[in-house]
């Protein structure tokens, strides 16, 4: 069952239907200012950092109820009706609804007797500030009187204190009214020198900033008294709970159209200039005043508009492909890369699922990101990755989180996740393969933001193949630390208490648990150190990081290999984790998926037993789940992954994250077929005729979708905010289609089903143009074996940088199954 469908002309997904299984969301903002919204308008707001600017409320665990949002209610002035054109909060029944999500605006339209009412929510590029347009018109043969109430709930900035601290909350809400214009300043007067402004292009008939006057006792939103009865009481909010509503009257002839535009914004000023006139306590509206003025003119709102469009057109056409498949098209033209885009954006920070109050920025999590967005912003992904190596500490470790605010490592969390620091060699070689800019290793960063320590960045990424070196466990292999990639795989955790956290407690001190996962990541991430190194002319640098890859690959061999598959662990009492001697969680995806990845095992077969292992004992139709079976009782040894229930995240869900590391996989043993095939499984596109199983948004990749054992097998949670994006963008884009940049050229690698005639592809890389055809022989499985480039026939399948500006016609044949190389 479908809840709406794609308009892939407009880049849009078009929701037909209010009440879908859970909140749609979409994202507002590219730049500073950002916001949440669902499809009845949901959400909230937030400047830069969603913990501690955030300007709107949000209940998070209100489900299924999604409260809290940019709303506006409709009024029928003749008998009083009164509705929300984005249904939520009435839940009045629409005679028409269709909810737009495009490229940071969304825009929510609605019917009921005879009213229409379209409203478009966009953050203007470059500023500080939403729009809402209301475009109403009267379809009626009479004169429509309506009135409409706008109406937000402030939140008290600190999204932590506000959902927490009520004893004071009740207290120091405080506004100002002016012109119009609702500024919410609490704790102005003191030691913050922002505030918010809610503003309206219509003259007002009335306001409110109180929530309980405008409420009225025992209503929520869904009957406000005010609405009900047609007019505000132009309340001051003093304490309790400041809101914005604004009261206007709309007389509307047959077939009149209205806009009404309102702008919620954020603004700072200079602590010296915070009041006007000096001395009193009333803010100082010099600077907001004109930025408002400017953007309550309605025809601002298409200029805007137009050119955040232009932005998104700039950024998606660094690849836009043609195949035969209309899923993989409309992820990979549109919704993936709009996907990793947000997590540049919000990293792990405020989504449906995540609160905006608990993480910072995962040094992982950010550092696996850049190698979705990097094609699109490369100078923003350089700016990321040197501040995340600036977290990083002189061991070579890394704080595990940083503070977006603050750009500082996050004490509370600490350190010893021992997979974080290679993320970051994996993160600077994908910069340099797309950029060509070898320079940034030259930059000189500091270890632990502390001034004086700096080195060049390339240094940085030395310590952290350092940093695994120096703690090998009793194999050879990598200790794990606290965890690796798999946060809940906490082997030296031991905990037995209920208040402590699985990600920082260690009770075993000193634990001698060891990683398989870490260690193919660490022969990946050495190789590609290797390659970089190598590009620099340091060859002898180069063969030592190929050897020591070289001897963990050995080590491997020796002591991760259980027969058919790569184990998962060694636990801290010397046990093995994911081996058929295990009762439970017998094999996991992520070792097989990375040791692959990493080239293990690629000439002895080894890798080839491990995929069919994955494919036997881990695919399900709605994904490979991470590990099989499931526990069903807690662990002590294992920690949090035990925790959960089986088929549930990180036991036994399809943990989408981890999926295209099979993938490709998959690719590099030479079977498209089967990367294909699993990326179909997981391609939110793919499962949208199903959305009442999969119950998340169809645009956008969730963390996990529910395994074969949960009760809810192939229901999806935690949408948006994940390392999914960037590896499904990654698996499809460079390994299943094969565009890949390295670092001396653009290799050209399909890896394709062979039912495919070939793609087309247009691929933006250094500065030229790539416009790419890629024939296949049908039925044929194989790899590429011709390639011209303008015309000439090259030898292999590496395309050279060609001069910046210029558009060079790549094309390339499949034809047999020999393996290239
Ligand atoms: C989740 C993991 C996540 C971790 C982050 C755990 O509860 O299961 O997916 O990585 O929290 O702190
Ligand atoms: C989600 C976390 O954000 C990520 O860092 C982690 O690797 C995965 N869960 C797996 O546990």
């Amino acid at each position: 069952m479908q809840y709406g469908y794609f308009d892939d002309d407009h880049r849009e997904y078009v929701i037909t239907q209010p009440d879908t299984p859970l909140p749609w969301m979409n994202y507002l903002g590219t730049d500073d200012y950002f916001g949440m919204i669902s499809n009845t308008a949901g959400g909230c707001s937030f400047y830069r950092d969603a913990r501690l600017r955030r300007l709107t409320r949000y209940r998070h665990n209100g489900a299924p109820l999604d409260l809290g949002g940019r709303y506006l209610y409709l009024r029928d002035e003749l008998d009083g009706d009164y509705w929300s054109p984005s249904w939520q909060p009435t839940r009045s029944p629409l005679d028409a609804y269709e909810c737009r999500h495009g490229l940071s605006y969304t825009c929510i339209v609605s019917e009921r007797a005879g009213i229409r009412a379209e409203i478009l929510y966009f953050v203007p590029p470059g500023e500080t500030l939403e729009v809402w347009r209301l475009r109403v018109r009267n379809d009626r043969g009479t004169r429509a009187d309506l009135s409409v109430f706008s109406l937000v709930e402030f939140c008290l900035w600190d999204a932590l204190d506000d959902a927490t601290n009520f004893q004071r909350n009740f207290s120091v809400g405080e506004v100002e009214v002016v012109d119009g214009v609702i500024y919410h300043k609490s704790e102005y007067r003191e030691r913050r020198n922002h505030f918010a402004y809610f503003a309206c292009s219509e003259p007002i008939a009335g306001f409110d900033t109180q929530r309980d006057v405008f409420l009225g006792p025992n209503r929520g939103w869904d009957s406000p008294l005010a609405v009900e009865r047609g007019r505000c009481s132009d309340s001051i909010a003093h304490g309790w709970a400041p809101i914005g509503s604004h009261h206007i009257r709309l007389s509307l002839a047959p077939s009149e159209g209205r806009d009404v535009v309102f702008i919620l914004g954020y603004s700072e000023n200079p602590a010296e200039a915070k009041f006007d006139p000096p001395g009193t306590q009333t803010i100082n509206k010099a600077r907001v005043r004109p930025v408002i003025d400017r953007w309550l003119a309605t025809d601002e709102v298409e200029g805007a508009l137009r050119s955040l469009r232009d932005s998104w057109d700039e950024l998606l056409s660094v690849l836009e492909v043609d195949t035969p498949d209309p899923d993989t098209n409309r992820m990979v033209n549109i919704w993936n890369p709009y996907q990793c885009m947000a997590t540049f954006n919000l990293s792990r920070s405020i989504s449906f699922y995540e609160s905006g109050i608990g993480r910072g920025m995962g040094f992982r999590d950010s550092s696996q990101d850049i190698l979705g967005f990097v094609g699109m912003v490369p100078a923003r992904a350089r700016q990321r990755l040197l501040d995340l190596a600036a977290t990083e500490l002189p061991s070579g470790g890394a704080y595990h989180q940083y503070q977006p605010l603050t750009k500082r490592g996050n004490d509370a969390i600490g350190s010893g996740f021992n997979d974080d620091p290679l993320w970051l060699v994996l993160a600077v070689s994908a910069y340099i393969k797309e950029s060509g800019d070898a320079g940034v290793l030259d930059e000189l960063v500091p270890y632990d933001n502390a001034p004086g320590s700096e080195t060049p960045l390339s240094e940085h990424l030395h310590r952290c193949i350092r940093y695994t070196l120096d703690r090998l466990g009793p194999h050879g292999l990598p200790l794990i630390g606290r965890a690796d990639w798999n946060d809940c795989l906490n082997l030296n955790c031991f905990s037995e208490s209920s208040g402590e956290s699985f990600q920082t407690t260690e009770n075993r001190e000193g634990g001698v648990a060891e990683s398989l996962f870490i260690a193919g990541q660490f022969v990946l991430a050495s190789k590609e150190l290797a390659g970089v190194v190598r590009l620099r002319g340091d060859d002898e640098q180069a063969a030592s990081l190929e050897a020591a890859a070289q001897r963990m690959i050995a080590t491997v061999e020796d002591h991760g290999w259980d027969g058919e598959w790569f184990l998962r662990a060694y636990d801290s009492l010397g046990g093995v984790v994911g081996s058929h001697t295990n009762e439970e969680g017998q094999i996991f995806a992520e070792p097989q998926g990375m040791c692959v990845m990493a080239g293990i095992g690629l000439s002895d077969g080894t890798a080839a037993a491990a995929l069919a292992s994955v494919r036997d004992r881990l695919a399900s139709e709605h994904g490979i789940m991470l590990v099989h079976p499931p526990f069903t009782r807690y662990h002590l040894e294992l920690g949090e992954i035990t925790s959960y229930p089986p088929g549930y995240k990180e036991n036994g869900g399809v943990f989408c994250h981890a999926n295209p590391w099979i993938m490709i996989a998959e690719t590099i043993l030479g079977d498209g077929e089967a990367a294909f095939d699993y990326y179909k499984r997981t391609n939110p596109s793919a499962r949208a005729p199903i959305s009442e199983v999969h119950r998340c948004e169809p645009y956008v990749y969730a963390q996990m979708i529910a395994g074969r054992d949960a009760a809810s097998f192939g229901e999806a949670k935690n949408s948006w905010l994940t390392g999914s994006a960037s590896w499904h963008f990654t698996a499809i884009s460079q390994w299943i289609l094969g565009v890949r940049p390295e670092l001396d050229g653009l290799r050209i690698d399909p890896a394709l089903p062979s039912a495919w005639p070939g793609f087309t592809a247009s691929r933006r890389w250094r500065g030229a143009t790539y416009e790419i055809t890629v024939h296949q022989e049908p039925g044929v499985k194989g790899r590429v074996r011709r390639l011209l480039v303008d015309g000439e026939s090259i030898e292999g399948n590496l395309v050279r940088p060609a001069l910046v500006g210029s558009t060079v016609k790549v094309e390339a044949s499949v034809e047999s199954d020999l393996p290239l190389r």
